[in-house]
Parts: C-alpha cells; structure tokens; sequence
C-alpha cells in the first residue's frame, strides 16, 4: 500500500485549515508538516504553536519532519502539538537511538531521515527501531526542487536491509520532487511513503493530483 503525503510547505498558509480539509477530501492519507530553523538548513518555516492550532482543527495523520538541530529538545512539544510521527536527520542529532526512544515514549512514531549526500548505511543501525526512513530525494530546505532519481540505490539498499533483518513494515518515504512523472522511479526502487508538495498544492484540482500520483505509485507497488 502507498501513502500520499502532501506537504503544506506549498500551502496558502493564509487558510492553512482549508487547505488541509481540501487535501484530505482529496485522498490525501497523511499530512507532511516540515519544520525549518534557518540552522539545519537555509530557511525558517513553522513550528510548534502553528501544528497545535491545526491539529485541533483538522484532524488527521501529522507526519513531523523536523529539519533542526538538537532535534530531542522540541520532541516533546512536537508530540504535545499533534505530532502522529515525528522524523528528524541523522547529521542533526548526536544520539539517534536515544532520539527515537524519546519519540516513542512520548506515543508518537518515530524516523530518521538522510540528506542526498548521506549514505544509506548511516541508518542501518536504527532499522529495528525505526518506523520509517525518509529518503531525501532533494537538498533539504525548499519546495519545489527537481527531483534526484539518483537517490534510487540509496533507497533499494535501505529496502533491501530492512528486508534481510525481517523488517518488512519498514516504511520508506521520499521528500522532494515528487509527482506522477517521478513517484514511480521512486517506488520502484522500494519507497512506499510519498511526500508531494508543489504537484499537490500547486494544482487546481488536489484530488486529481493525488489520484495521479497514487496511480502512478501503485503501478509500480502492485506489480
Ligand atoms: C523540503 C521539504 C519538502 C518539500 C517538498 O526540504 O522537506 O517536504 O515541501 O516539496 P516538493 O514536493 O515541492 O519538492
Ligand atoms: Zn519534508
């Protein structure tokens, strides 16, 4: 099964709310929630009081990536927020097994992320405890960036350890450039979690968009 994961960066932050029921109506089935602090990378987005007001608002699956240094400082109030799962990037944290344990303490899935140029064995370690691994497929920081289908081998090798250690509910997600011409390179190479945020939200018609991708997604998942 796929997951289609809009992420609001691409939102009207104006009418965040109706934006979210719009995607949802849509069939989007969870909600990407990027958070950024002008450290970890070039740009500062939303945080914690903006996902307590949306997540009483609108129910639905909030799926937190966090992009932030020392994430294990904001966990808690992440969770307390509204946080469904929280991801954050192993270069930004010095003790992912502790981070992870923190996370599920707090109720919440957890995951660990990799930017482009991080390998895939970086995470083999945490693959047991993790319940997800988010595969960058852009450089973190911005919306609306190409798609790098040369993250592909990282995400099979992923796949494929998760797969050697009897892990076959790992779920592996992809960020960045994601949309109906390029979820299925994606997929193929073993992600089943797919964030979108410009091809979603950037269209008239987000029904149409989701249906689009997850078509294209379970092409390739089905076979
Ligand atoms: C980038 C963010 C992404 C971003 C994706 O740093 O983590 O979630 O919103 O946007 P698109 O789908 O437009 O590449
Ligand atoms: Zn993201």
């Amino acid at each position: 099964m796929s997951y289609i994961c809009p992420s609001i960066l691409s939102a009207d932050f104006s009418k965040l709310g109706a934006e979210v029921e719009d995607v949802l109506a849509g069939g989007a089935d969870w909600i990407h929630y990027d958070v950024m602090d002008g450290r970890f990378v070039p740009n500062i987005s939303i945080g914690i009081p903006v996902l307590k007001s949306l997540s009483k608002a609108v129910k639905a699956f909030y799926d937190v990536h966090l992009m932030i240094e020392e994430p294990h400082r904001y966990v808690e109030d992440f969770a307390k927020a509204g946080a469904d799962m929280i991801t954050f990037h192993v270069e930004a944290e010095e003790d992912v097994d502790a981070t992870l344990d923190q996370i599920h303490s707090c109720g919440v899935k957890a995951g660990v992320v990799v930017k482009p140029k991080t390998p895939a064995e970086t995470v083999f370690p945490y693959l047991e405890k993790a319940d997800m691994v988010l595969v960058m497929t852009v450089e973190p920081g911005f919306g609306g960036q190409k798609y790098m289908a040369d993250m592909c081998p990282k995400i099979r090798a992923i796949r494929d350890e998760a797969d050697r250690i009897g892990k076959k509910d790992l779920l592996v997600e992809v960020d960045g450039g994601i949309a109906a011409d390029t979820v299925a390179s994606a997929a193929s190479a073993g992600a089943n979690v797919f964030v979108a945020g410009s091809s979603v939200f950037g269209k008239a018609d987000r029904k149409e968009a989701i249906q689009s991708i997850r078509d294209a997604a379970d092409a390739v998942l089905s076979v």
